[in-house]
Order: C-alpha cells, then sequence, then structure tokens
C-alpha cells in the first residue's frame, strides 16, 4: 500500500542511539512511520514496551519492531519484503547497528567480526533496500560511523581518543567511511543524501556493562544529543553539513575522513 509517511529504518534500535534516535523521531512528528531494527525480535519487542511504557504520552509517529541482522541475507531479505509490502518505499535508511569486538578473541577474529557487522552488513542492507530508497522522494542514508575511524584524527597528538587502541573498530569504521564515498558516488544521479555521522562517545551498551560504568564515569554523553543531531538531518536542516566533504559530525559541521 503507497503511504505518505515517511518511512525510516534504523538497524540496531533496541538499544543505545539506535532506540534513543526511535523515540526522538517518533516524538518530532506523526508524520514518520518508523521501523525499529532488532536483530533479536524479543529485544525488539521489550524495546518498544519501554518506549511506549515511559513515553507513551509523547510519541506521535508509527513505531513497529523488524528483525534485521545485517550479517544475515536472509533476515535483510525478508525485512526489505517487509517494508515494501506495508510501503512500497523507504525514505530513509540509518545504519546504526554496530559492534567492538572485545580482545578475547584473537585478532583475526576480531578484525573478522568487527568487519562483518560495521562495513559488510552496511553495505549488503544498503544495497538490498537501494530499489525502495529509489522510491523515496527525499531519500537519506544515514551511516552511524565513529571518529575513530578518521585517518586525520588517528594520527592527530591533540585527539582526546588517541589512547585507544582498538584497530579492528578504527580500520571497520575507516572502511565504512569509504564505502559512505562510494555509495555517495553511485547514487547521486538519482538524488540520495548519503553520509556518515559522528555520534561522539556516548553512553551506550557497546562496550557491556562495565564499558557503560566507564563511560558514565568519564563524562560520555547522553545517546539523546546523537538522537536529536539525526533528527536535525532527517527534517533537512543539516543539508549542508552533508554536501561538504568529512563525517557530518553530532555538534555541528564536519569531521575529516
Ligand atoms: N556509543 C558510542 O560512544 C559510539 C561512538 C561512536 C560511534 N558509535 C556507533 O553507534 C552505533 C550504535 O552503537 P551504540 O553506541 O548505540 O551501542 P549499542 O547500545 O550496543 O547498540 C548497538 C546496536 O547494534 C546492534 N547490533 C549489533 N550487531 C548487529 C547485527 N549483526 N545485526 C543487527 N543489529 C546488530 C545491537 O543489537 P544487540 O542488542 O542484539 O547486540 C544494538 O542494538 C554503532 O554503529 C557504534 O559503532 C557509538
Amino acid at each position: 500500500m503507497a503511504s505518505n509517511k515517511t518511512v525510516v529504518l534504523i538497524t540496531g534500535a533496541n538499544s543505545g542511539i539506535g532506540y534513543e534516535t526511535v523515540l526522538a523521531l517518533s516524538e518530532a512528528s506523526a508524520e514518520f512511520h518508523i521501523f525499529l531494527g532488532s536483530r533479536s525480535i524479543e529485544k525488539g519487542q521489550k524495546a518498544l514496551e519501554n518506549l511506549q511504557l515511559a513515553h507513551g504520552g509523547s510519541l506521535k509517529g508509527s513505531i513497529s519492531v523488524l528483525q534485521i541482522d545485517v550479517t544475515n541475507q536472509d533476515s535483510i531479505q525478508a525485512a526489505k519484503e517487509q517494508i515494501n509490502t506495508q510501503f512500497e518505499k523507504l525514505d530513509v535508511l540509518i545504519n546504526n547497528a554496530g559492534v567492538i569486538v572485545y580482545q578475547q578473541v584473537d585478532k583475526l577474529t576480531a578484525l573478522r567480526q568487527a568487519f562483518e557487522t560495521n562495513v559488510f552488513g552496511q553495505m549488503i542492507v544498503t544495497e538490498t533496500l537501494e530499489p525502495l530508497l529509489k522510491k523515496a522522494i527525499k531519500p537519506y542514508i544515514i551511516y552511524v560511523s565513529s571518529e575513530q575511524g578518521s585517518i586525520t584524527k588517528r594520527l592527530d597528538p591533540n585527539f582526546e581518543h588517541r589512547a585507544i587502541r582498538g584497530e579492528s573498530y578504527r580500520m571497520s569504521k575507516a572502511a565504512l567511511n569509504m564505502l559512505v564515498a562510494c555509495h555517495r558516488y553511485n547514487y547521486a544521479e538519482w538524488g540520495c543524501r548519503v553520509l556518515a555521522f559522528n555520534p561522539a562517545w556516548c553512553v551506550t551498551n557497546l562496550t557491556g556493562e562495565q564499558g557503560r560504568e566507564m563511560r558514565l564515569k568519564g563524562g560520555a554523553r547522553n545517546p539523546r544529543e546523537p538522537a536529536a543531531a539525526l533528527v536535525d538531518i532527517v527534517l533537512g536542516r543539516r543539508d549542508g553539513d552533508i554536501e561538504m566533504n568529512g563525517m557530518v559530525d553530532v555538534d555541528g559541521g564536519v569531521l575529516p575522513w
């Protein structure tokens, strides 16, 4: 069924920045239908229940849970079919799912797992959904990247996170940035706005429970900040930044690749 709604899919939205972005978009406008992407349908349903319990009164845009594991092609294809059946188009894709792989596994496994989710998954999800994005009037593809993937910042002696090693994560986000550049070039002819987004250091589940505590103590941001910036992007308020050559930053402007 064709729809006048602005249809948004956020992957990895049962937690952290994705979850807060579902909330912020729904609070922003009744025009949105937001697919809360989750690799676990149970976690997705729980997240939606939490949203409705804690914020039911302020939710305007409609929300539904969509099972999508970005490393599983069958799951991605099924997600595409569900969006197509319900809306026949996708206006905004927020590729947010991501992992930091701990060094409890050997280095090669860590590298492979980081790339599998943070790079290969993003590419396959986007290219599978491309036909639905082409049907949108003003399509956006947003990749949640990281300043940790900036090659320029890696070599900047003043970068606050320079002491963190994290090669598998940094390399995967740098590769993701190249994917963004390729998709920006490839998709320009049909008017798609493609960008990498830096949410900055936030209190989320990305590094587990201990990491969450460390983030809280270390003054990491509330994930509502990047969620608000993502709403601005989706509403077209950051189109000038998207035209620039760099990662669109949560605080405005762009960061170097
Ligand atoms: N937090 C930060 O400081 C920070 C800084 C820069 C960039 N980022 C980026 O922000 C994005 C969101 O992370 P977050 O900080 O909000 O962490 P988070 O709370 O751990 O959220 C990550 C989400 O990704 C999901 N996910 C992982 N692998 C997946 C897969 N194969 N398929 C589908 N979903 C998958 C997780 O699902 P499960 O719950 O099932 O694991 C979870 O919902 C990531 O791309 C991350 O790299 C975060």
